[in-house]
């Protein structure tokens, strides 16, 4: 849609869109005729029956060979339905399991009618093995992805991201997950094999057979939410249990949808870790926030339920903007199927993380992002922009230097919607939130790649540029966000 027709079709003034505050332009938006601009409350979960058994993607190791094709699997409650996959027959690709030091050779084939390439989330990769967007590995071709794992333990993914294609194709089923392994980790004893689940939470959109990406003009620029929710794929699945203590690593590999986690039954559970890793300690909550490309690793007890018992992963309602935290919704089930006595105890110290603090800091950076919906580019799009400037693959918007700290301010201050940021080749921490929730959660301490901002919050972030030098992006990881502009392009030299 050009912007003339938006124009027209939202009804408001060109004089107001001409005034790029967001205010302005928001209250015009309010004022307007816009049917459905209403800020995203349209699509709601619809559960299914939770009577499918969870399944997990196949593990592989450190030679993979991906193929992204047009692929066609069985969704209960929805029958044989079509989408796109890393493998024949099923939505996610395998999960790739390899140890810290280790290398990995990943071929990628692609077999779609369009560009794709991928992104090893959360991994620090060399620029070229990045899947930066404009890294594109044309229609019929492949590209081989060699790299040497620069990190410690932890729960990454990795999903397309050629511009332009990356929010669809996620949507429709490309993504995965990376497990790395290392002796600190392995040294804990954490739940493992049976009690150690893998979880990919994904809101899809499917109708007449197949998972439709066709968000509309207000989606394109809010995000795309799905009314179903699946879990590896599976709709409202159930996992039978024994009476212990299970460890969850958790993915939201939704487009846009942030989910609030809980048990149905109230009872508290632990995060021990999050998308660099484990934490240095753990931290028992009720409820946990995870917005689209985080990682939860979660200890869930399930001691003292009796045979028979059921309890539900549920997402709980929350504040924020056009988030759809406004409903409350049952992801997957539960069932204990045997009693047994367990006396796991989670380690106390869980690893050595040394906390950075703003004096190590030798630049900052502020990042406006509470333009939302702003109008820009030569083409009059609708856009999203990071400091008023929405993505150019010809600009290079920070110059960093290698080796260098810096301190990264995202001021969602005026803003009204939530916005994950997302920094590609480093991990950072997080050292502070005002406004808005005004805290940081328990999923914010230790090793981040992504620093949720909801409405209303400055969130104040602590980065050592110590991986490879040359181009990288950042950008919201709010699929929809980030393909209406909300992107830049860092250098490290
Ligand atoms: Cu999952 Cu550019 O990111
Ligand atoms: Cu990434
Ligand atoms: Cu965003």
């Amino acid at each position: 849609m050009n912007r003339k027709e938006f124009i027209k079709l939202s009804g408001i003034s060109t004089a107001g869109l001409l005034i790029g505050s967001s205010s302005q332009f928001l209250s015009s938006c309010s004022m307007s005729t816009m049917g459905d601009m209403n800020m995203g409350q349209s699509v709601s979960v619809s559960e299914g029956s939770f009577t499918v058994p969870l399944s997990t993607p196949q593990v592989v190791g450190n030679t993979v060979n991906l193929t992204a094709q047009n692929i066609s699997t069985v969704i209960q409650g929805f029958g044989t339905v079509s989408g796109l996959g890393y493998q024949p027959n099923s939505i996610l690709g395998p999960t790739i399991k390899i140890n810290s030091r280790q290398s990995v050779t990943i071929n990628l084939l692609n077999q779609l009618g369009e560009n794709t390439n991928t992104h090893w989330h959360g991994l620090k990769v060399p620029p070229i093995m990045d899947g930066h967007p404009e890294n594109v590995i044309s229609a019929g071709s492949s590209f081989n992805y060699n790299f040497t794992i620069n990190q410690r333990a932890g729960l990454y993914w990795y999903h397309p991201h050629a511009d332009g294609t990356t929010a669809k194709q996620a949507f429709q089923g490309l993504g995965g997950l990376f497990v790395v392994n290392d002796l600190e980790e392995s040294a804990l004893n954490l739940p493992s094999g049976s009690r150690e689940l893998f979880l990919v939470i994904q809101d899809k959109r499917i109708s007449s057979g197949r998972i439709l990406y066709s968000p509309t003009m207000h989606e394109q620029m809010s995000g795309l939410m799905g009314q179903y929710v699946l879990v590896n794929g599976n709709y409202s699945p159930f996992h039978l249990v024994e009476t212990a203590n299970y460890r969850f690593r958790i993915l939201n590999g939704s487009n846009a949808r942030i989910y609030n986690v809980a048990l149905s039954n109230g009872k508290p559970f632990t995060v021990i870790g999050n998308d660099g890793g484990l934490l240095a300690t753990s931290k028992t909550v009720s409820s946990l926030m995870i917005s689209p490309g985080e990682r939860a690793d979660l200890i869930i007890d399930f001691g003292g339920l009796t045979l028979n018992s059921e309890l539900f992963l549920i997402s709980k309602t929350f504040d924020g903007g056009n988030s759809q935290g406004n409903q409350e919704f049952r992801i997957m089930k539960f069932k204990v199927n045997s009693e047994i006595v367990d006396t796991y105890s989670i380690p106390n110290s869980l690893s050595s993380i040394a906390p950075l603090t703003e004096s190590m800091s030798t630049k900052t950076r502020q990042f406006e992002i509470s333009n939302d919906h702003m109008m820009g580019g030569a083409s009059g799009m609708m856009m999203h922009t990071i400091n008023n400037k929405s993505y150019d693959p010809n600009r290079i918007d920070e110059t960093v230097t290698k080796g260098a700290v810096e301190t990264w301010i995202f001021d969602n201050t005026y803003g009204n919607e939530p916005h994950p940021m997302h920094l590609h080749g480093v991990l950072f921490q997080i050292l502070s939130r005002t406004g808005g929730r005004n805290t940081l959660t328990a999923l914010e301490s230790g090793w981040k790649d992504i620093a949720l901002c909801m409405p209303g919050e400055k969130v104040k972030v602590i980065i050592p540029f110590d991986g490879y030098s040359g181009k990288y992006i950042f950008h919201c990881h709010n699929l929809e966000h980030e393909e209406s502009g909300m992107m830049g392009q860092y250098q490290v030299v």
